[in-house]
């Protein structure tokens, strides 16, 4: 029996001792084949109207991943002013950048202003702001369709309790306050929640926002958000989400609200999470392995700090341990809780996990961990932000970032 790491190719035949060794733990591993088959699938989801995906990249926001991004043909969208300057720099014309932001200042939108990036608003009090900076100029509006979906509640962003979006009940007054201003609004979009492995949800708010979009006037875009899943539970043998049936439904409502609203304006979506998860992996070492009150404990260098979804939402990712550089895959497993380094009693992978052996100065690898794992990386304890390397599709190795040094930390406090 082989790891998946192994069955998958990932490494392309690199050695993981080899790379710990090269470029140290805890470290982010990314497969450029992976990626970009990945934003391949998603940039083809509709075929037959105008339709153009818009990668995420709050999900990972790295210079290659983007510039990969663009190269498969893929547009963006962005939450902040880092994320709109990070992809100009990568290549992305204004254009091809959307930026849907919530509760922002206005020196945020004023930088999407001077760069003819197109903005979404997502409460009435932002629009008006927009005017205010931007009369007679073009924007979107972010509505809330009424149906969320999402692994955890705390990635729930439309229904009925969520901070985001303008409930369907406030659009009178929200195409009165573009009025006001003078302001077009030529698209729409939504965003249901992150990660639903069937498309149902999504269908079932695309019927409620194609409703609502009645209203608007000459759209030149709908856009409907991103969510797709990937399978988590890979080695539990998990399928993964049905691309085809999504297209099939997808299609479908779209030719029912091309009937009705007379032409097809440009479709959009906003994946994220599915472009990426699958392409990255974390690697780390355990360097202490205990029993506490008969509990068995896997300490190692991959903290909350370095990725943060199994203490934030309880998240689960299949992890799979290396000794000597040779995969432990055994039928006999017993319960483990793998923790990282960090004081929190909540910083840990997994809990009581069964796992075959694993020992002091074995390796260990932590899949599906390209979305929303360095992204969301933070130096609690000082401890110093991973760095991150790719395998090329060639098989080579290319370092894509860094890791953070002490002096960056110091350097940020030299204030005087
Ligand atoms: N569009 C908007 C407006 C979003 O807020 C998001 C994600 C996406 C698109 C992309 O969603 P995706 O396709 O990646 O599910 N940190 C959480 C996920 C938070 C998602 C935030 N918004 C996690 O690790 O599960």
């Amino acid at each position: 029996m082989k790891s998946f790491i192994e069955q998958s190719n990932f490494l392309k035949g690199n050695s993981l001792e080899k790379i710990a060794s090269e470029y140290g733990t805890p470290l982010y591993i990314y497969s450029e084949d992976i990626i970009r088959s990945r934003m391949k699938d998603v940039a083809n989801v509709i075929t037959k109207y105008p339709y153009k995906a818009n990668y995420s990249c709050k999900a990972n926001s790295n210079l290659t991943i983007l510039k990969i991004a663009h190269e498969e043909g893929v547009n963006c969208d962005a939450m902040s002013e880092g994320e709109m300057r990070l992809l100009l720099k990568a290549g992305f014309a204004p254009e091809e950048i959307f930026f849907v932001p919530n509760n922002v200042d206005n020196k945020e939108l004023q930088f999407a202003i001077d760069n003819n990036i197109m903005t979404s608003l997502d409460s009435i009090d932002q629009l008006r702001r927009y005017g205010e900076l931007n009369p007679g100029g073009k924007c979107a509006i972010r509505i809330n369709p009424g149906v969320g979906a999402g692994h955890h509640e705390k990635v729930v962003t439309a229904g009925k309790n969520t901070k985001f979006a303008i409930a369907e009940e406030d659009i009178d007054e929200a195409i009165k306050v573009a009025k006001e201003h003078n302001l077009t609004i030529c698209g729409i979009n939504q965003h249901v929640g992150s990660l639903y492995m069937k498309p149902d949800p999504f269908l079932a708010a695309i019927d409620q926002f194609l409703r609502i979009a009645m209203k608007f006037e000459n759209l030149e875009f709908i856009d409907f958000g991103g969510g797709y899943g990937i399978p988590y539970h890979k080695l539990d043998d998990e399928a993964p989400f049905d691309m085809e049936e999504l297209t099939r439904e997808w299609t479908k409502r779209l030719d029912k609200f091309v009937e009705e609203y007379g032409y097809a304006p440009l479709f959009k979506s906003e994946p994220g999470r599915y472009c990426v998860a699958e392409g990255g992996i974390i690697l780390g070492r355990v360097n202490a392995v205990k029993y506490n009150n008969g509990n068995k404990y896997a300490g190692t260098d991959v903290g909350m700090n370095v990725l943060a979804r199994p203490t934030l939402y309880d998240s689960w990712h299949d992890i799979e341990v290396f000794s000597n550089d040779n995969a432990v895959v055994s039928d006999e497993k017993t319960p483990v809780t793998v923790t990282g380094n960090i004081c929190e009693s909540g910083d840990k992978l997994c809990k009581d996990r069964p796992m075959p052996e694993i020992k002091t100065e074995d390796l260990i690898v932590v899949l599906d961990a390209g979305a929303y794992g360095y992204s969301m990386c933070y130096s609690y304890n000082t401890r110093l932000k991973p760095a991150e390397i790719m395998i090329m599709s060639d098989g080579s190795i290319k370092k894509i970032r860094n890791r953070e040094t002490f002096e960056e930390i110091f350097a940020s406090m030299d204030c005087e």
